[in-house]
C-alpha cells in the first residue's frame, strides 16, 4: 500500500522537488496528496502545480494571531488524512497541539548536524563557529525546536574559504539525497522510534 504524504513548505521548495522526483521515479512508495504552504508567493506552489499536486494556501499574514493560524493549519492537515507530513523548508515553528496530533508522523530536514546549530541560519552558525564538518539531518518532529529523534544524517567537510552560501549549496545537494531516502524508509515501514533513537529495520 502506498503511503499518503503531505508536504509543508514556505519558499523555494527544492527539497519538495527532490521528493516529487523520487516519487515519480518510484523510489518512494507514496503519493504526494497535498502541498500546504503559509506563503502565497512560495515557489513551491509552482512546483506542486507542475506535478499536479493539490495546493492548500494558509496565508499566515491573513490571521490575527498565531493561535488562529495554527487552528486553520491543524484542520487543513487533518483533512489531508496523510500518513506522513514532510516539513520541507517550512519556516515556522510547529505548535505543540499540531505535533501532538500526529505523533511519529512528521519529519523535518535541517541543514546542520543536529544537535548543533538549531534554528535559523544553521549554515552561517556553522561557518562562524569554525566547525570542520557539517551536513544535514532528517528527524522526526517533537515539541522542541529541531530536537526529535534522528533518522538520517549526511556529513560533509567544511573547506577553507567556505562562506554561508558555499556551504549551504554543498549541504543542499546532500539534503536532496538524504530527505527522499529517509521518507522512503518511513514509507516502507522500516523506521521504529525507540526513545531518542530511530532504528532502521
Ligand atoms: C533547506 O536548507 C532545509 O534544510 C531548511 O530550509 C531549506 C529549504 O530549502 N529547513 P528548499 O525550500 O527546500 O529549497
Amino acid at each position: 500500500m502506498k503511503k499518503r504524504i503531505a508536504v509543508l513548505a514556505s519558499g523555494r521548495g527544492s527539497n519538495f522537488q527532490a521528493v516529487i522526483e523520487a516519487i515519480q521515479d518510484e523510489k518512494i512508495p507514496a503519493t504526494c496528496i497535498a502541498l500546504i504552504t503559509d506563503n502565497p508567493k512560495a515557489y513551491a506552489i509552482e512546483r506542486a502545480r507542475n506535478a499536479k499536486i493539490p495546493v492548500v494556501i494558509i496565508d499566515y499574514s491573513m490571521f490575527p494571531s498565531r493561535e488562529l493560524y495554527e487552528c486553520a493549519l491543524l484542520s487543513a492537515m487533518q483533512k489531508t488524512e496523510a500518513d506522513l507530513f514532510v516539513l520541507a523548508g517550512y519556516m515556522r515553528i510547529i505548535g505543540a497541539a499540531i505535533v501532538r496530533s500526529f505523533p511519529g508522523k512528521m519529519v523535518n530536514i535541517h541543514p546542520a548536524l543536529l544537535p548543533s546549530f538549531t534554528g535559523l541560519h544553521a549554515q552561517r552558525q556553522a561557518v562562524q563557529y569554525g566547525v570542520k564538518v557539517s551536513g544535514c539531518t532528517v528527524h522526526f518532529v517533537d515539541e522542541s525546536l529541531d530536537s526529535g529523534p534522528i533518522i538520517l544524517q549526511h556529513c560533509i567537510a567544511v573547506q577553507e574559504g567556505d562562506d554561508e552560501d558555499s556551504l549551504a549549496e554543498r549541504i543542499l545537494k546532500h539534503e536532496h539525497e538524504c530527505f527522499p531516502e529517509a521518507i522512503k524508509l518511513f514509507c516502507e515501514d522500516r523506521l521504529e522510534i525507540v526513545g531518542r533513537t530511530v532504528r532502521i529495520r
